[in-house]
């Protein structure tokens, strides 16, 4: 594991994370995380079911107050949820939510744009056609914009919470799980897109994904959370030197190492 020490945020940083801690009663589902990436990089995060990788993008976006250490974003400290510096960097961010959280009662275009409507006062009409825009860049059609997010497949959903990720051209881009339960074709598409977002336009991403591969071979830096710690971050490039069983045993995928899983006696039996 690398000390928190070892990993202070430095002054070109444009995420810096120290020391990170956020319980939910007695569940610790981050002790003392520190990471940083910096403006322009993109970063996957990995880890097992449960690791804290949801919580820590919540604690990023401002949804969750950390209980202890902080959080900067430019050198501003966000750590404190509800304030102005906090909501400047909210607007500043664009987010996919693990389940997509689209609502229901509008239609796919009013998510998309939502919050350029409320916020940025744009007309309706403006917005729509900024959003068939979107919906094209990730594979959708325009009927599609008129739907209710149930209408459409899990596939649609999630493409739909990327394109309102996206919609203000955020500064930074989070995404929780991008291209779960998309197809091989469209996951390719997906990161496509995210690629040419970090290269063109400067977005600074973070990623959290189950995906190894695309772990490896999309992103610039990555971070494994195991149990609510930081096990290892760094560049990808890093990767085969680094050394920690852990990582070494979430990329292989293999039952083998420190990563355990709770099983109850009829697993045992079936295994025997
Ligand atoms: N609002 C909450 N209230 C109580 N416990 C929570 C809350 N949010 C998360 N937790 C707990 O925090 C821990 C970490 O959850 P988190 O959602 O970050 O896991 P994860 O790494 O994203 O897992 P997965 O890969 O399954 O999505 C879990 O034990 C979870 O039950
Ligand atoms: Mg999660």
């Amino acid at each position: 594991m690398i000390p928190a020490e070892n990993n202070l945020p430095r002054k070109d940083d444009f995420i810096a994370v120290h020391d990170l801690g956020k319980s939910f009663g007695a569940v610790h589902a981050l002790r003392g995380i520190s990471f940083s990436v910096p403006r322009g990089e993109t970063m996957a995060i990995i880890g097992p079911s449960a690791a804290g990788k949801s919580v820590l993008m919540k604690c990023l976006v401002g949804l969750y107050a950390p209980d202890t250490g902080r959080i900067c974003l430019d050198g501003e400290d966000v750590s404190t949820t509800g304030n102005e510096t906090r909501k400047k960097w909210a607007e500043k961010t664009g987010m996919l939510f693990q389940h997509n959280a689209l609502f229901d009662s509008l239609q796919v275009w009013e998510n998309i744009c939502f919050s350029l409507i409320e916020s940025r006062k744009l007309s309706r009409k403006v917005a729509r056609d900024h959003a068939v825009d979107l919906l094209g860049l990730v594979g959708l059609d325009p009927d599609s914009a008129g739907l209710r997010p149930s209408d459409l497949s899990g596939g649609m959903q999630k493409r739909v919470g990327i394109a309102r990720a996206i919609a203000t051209d955020p500064e930074i881009l989070l995404l929780d799980n991008p291209t779960a339960g998309l197809d091989p074709v469209l996951s390719n598409h997906i990161e496509n897109m995210i690629a040419a977002i970090a290269q063109k336009r400067g977005t600074t991403v973070i990623t959290i994904t189950n995906d190894m591969k695309i772990a490896r071979h999309r992103y610039q830096n990555l971070a494994m959370l195991h149990d609510g710690t930081l096990q290892w971050t760094g560049p990808t490039t890093e990767i085969e030197n680094a050394g920690n069983a852990y990582l070494t045993q979430m990329l292989s995928g293999s039952s083998q190492g420190p990563i355990t899983m709770r099983t109850g006696k009829r697993q045992d039996q079936l295994f025997a």
